[in-house]
């Protein structure tokens, strides 16, 4: 059997098995979604969010890209925050970053990879603000794992200083933002950073007056 045809078999087998355990699980789902949660993970398979929380189809709305980065001008983004945010009215945005994320470690390299340099170019930049703080750690495990963590962090920034967010905050006094780090060798996540509606960012530059 060909790969792909073990996914559709499997495909089956579960569908089924959720049909068994509750008759009624794909009726409540046909007609409307609401998740509570908005998640932008990292695209890599070994993590995967329904899995690693054991959460339901409807519980998660759910946003993908290497290295879990939020940049403002990616119109995919974009457009998944502003209907989470503004139709679906999530109470929380997860950024979910991973340890030993193959993106972060090769925006520490100055090796050229091509299309994807200006896609990791948005971590170099994250190195650049803390470059002292990660320069000081002697092993280079430790220096990747902190610029992970640091990554995670600047995207939670990143969403606070969208319009989307900063909208939301004022109209409905919501989401909370979570910056969260998933370690691959235990299989636990570990929450690094929480913004809660109205908190004051980085710098005032970013806040918008007229919203
Ligand atoms: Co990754």
């Amino acid at each position: 059997m060909k790969v792909y045809e073990k996914l559709l078999q499997d495909n089956k087998q579960w569908a089924q098995s959720k049909i068994d355990q509750d008759p009624d699980f794909f009726n409540r789902l046909v007609n409307i979604q609401r998740p509570k949660i908005l998640w932008i993970g990292c695209a890599d398979s070994r993590v995967p969010p329904n899995e690693i929380t054991q959460t339901n189809p409807g519980d998660i709305f759910i946003h993908r890209n290497v290295a879990n980065l939020v940049v403002h001008t990616d119109l995919n983004m974009l457009s998944v925050l502003q209907y989470a945010v503004e139709v679906l009215e999530v109470q929380h945005v997860v950024v979910c970053g991973h340890y030993g994320c193959g993106g972060v470690k090769a925006a520490m390299t100055n090796t050229s990879l091509g299309l994807i340099n200006k896609w990791l170019r948005n971590i170099k930049d994250v190195y650049r603000y803390h470059d002292h703080e990660i320069d000081a750690l002697h092993d280079e495990a430790a220096r990747v794992d902190r610029l992970i963590e640091l990554n995670v962090q600047e995207q939670v920034y990143n969403l606070a200083k969208t319009s989307i967010i900063q909208k939301a905050w004022k109209d409905r006094k919501g989401p909370f933002l979570h910056g969260w780090v998933y370690r691959l060798e235990d299989g636990i996540i570990h929450p690094l950073k929480e913004m809660a509606p109205g908190e004051p960012l980085e710098h005032g530059i970013y806040e918008y007056d007229n919203l």
